[in-house]
């Protein structure tokens, strides 16, 4: 079944790609003059603990106060664009066949709000070749200079590739729920981050917690085990209380903070947003895609 007739079974429309949404932004006359954007990681260990559910609802925030890109990391079975009602037909996975440029992957969530789609279903877009990923810091550093907040929606799991994009990023934000088994794999992430990225101070977000008091146990407990196996902590900088709103925005394609900003969780994550941003606009950008390329670049010579 190809995913064109799955989506029909699933009512699931996409809203289609007008023209005028599918090129992004336009070039800033001093795109050149300006600092390259700041970026979030948004990451977890474990699955569905609401990565995508947090990076829409911040990148819809972020996109009030200044130019946002949301890169959808899952590459090879993204959903980012499904949070924000598109069907982008363009997507990272054209971009490294080299098909297209960076430009042309853009999509527009309305607003200053920008999307590059990952694939949906294409298992080899999780592996991707150090020559593949340096195609795509390539086209970041061609962007980045044209957006003030850059947003990394995480796949799942510690992969080379998952890991070398965290890394880059300015801020890494790690998403965990109460599971015990979301607390071990954020921990696990943790760890390979940190061994990465000595210098990095990531953030901890509790999702789907029963109420604070709840929330703040489940950062205590993260904070023991990594003092103890690590040596250091990440930073609890907030919960979002598990909410139906959630899906149910989910459901109607929209981010939290824009169909239910009233909602418990449409709150947390609005407070959540301004956190973040507040970080980013204290961090001295290092210019995703340049990071990115620095990593990525022996690498791909030596393959
Ligand atoms: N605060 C919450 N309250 C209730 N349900 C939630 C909440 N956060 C997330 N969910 C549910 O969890 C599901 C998974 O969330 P999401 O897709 O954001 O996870 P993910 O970490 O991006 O998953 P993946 O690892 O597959 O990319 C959502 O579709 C939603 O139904
Ligand atoms: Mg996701």
């Amino acid at each position: 079944m190809t995913w064109e007739s799955a989506r029909s079974l699933l009512r699931f429309p996409g809203r289609a790609m007008a023209a005028s949404n599918r090129r992004g932004p336009r070039p800033l006359d001093d795109a050149d003059e300006r600092p390259p954007a700041a970026s979030l990681c948004i990451a977890s260990g474990k699955g569905g603990t609401g990565k995508s559910v947090v990076s829409a609802s911040l990148g819809r925030r972020f996109s009030e106060a200044g130019r946002t890109l949301i890169l959808d990391a899952d590459m090879g079975i993204g959903n980012a664009h499904i949070m924000h009602g598109l069907s982008p037909d363009r997507s990272f996975v054209e971009l490294v066949r080299g098909e297209i440029g960076i430009r042309e992957a853009l999509a527009s969530c309305g607003g200053d709000l920008d999307l590059i789609a990952a694939g949906s279903g294409v298992s080899r877009m999780a592996g991707l070749t150090p020559p593949e990923m340096g195609l795509i810091a390539k086209g970041l550093v061609e962007l980045e200079h044209e957006y003030d907040q850059v947003i990394v929606d995480s796949a799942a799991g510690i992969s080379d590739q998952t890991l070398h994009l965290a890394a880059a990023c300015d801020e890494v934000l790690v998403v965990t729920t109460p599971d015990l088994t979301a607390m071990t794999d954020a921990y696990a992430f943790l760890k390979v981050l940190w061994r990465a990225r000595p210098d990095i101070a990531p953030r901890l977000v509790v999702n789907r917690a029963d109420d604070m008091e709840h929330a703040r146990g489940v950062a205590q407990r993260m904070d023991g085990v990594c003092r103890k196996f690590l040596g250091r902590t990440p930073r609890w900088t907030g919960w979002i209380p598990d909410d139906r709103a959630v899906p149910e925005c989910v459901n109607a394609r929209s981010p939290v903070v824009s169909r239910h900003p009233e909602s418990p969780a449409g709150r947390a994550l609005s407070a959540l947003a301004d956190v973040m941003l507040g970080e980013l606009r204290r961090a001295r950008p290092g210019g995703l895609g340049r990071t990115l390329s620095r990593h990525i670049g022996p690498l791909a010579a030596s393959s």
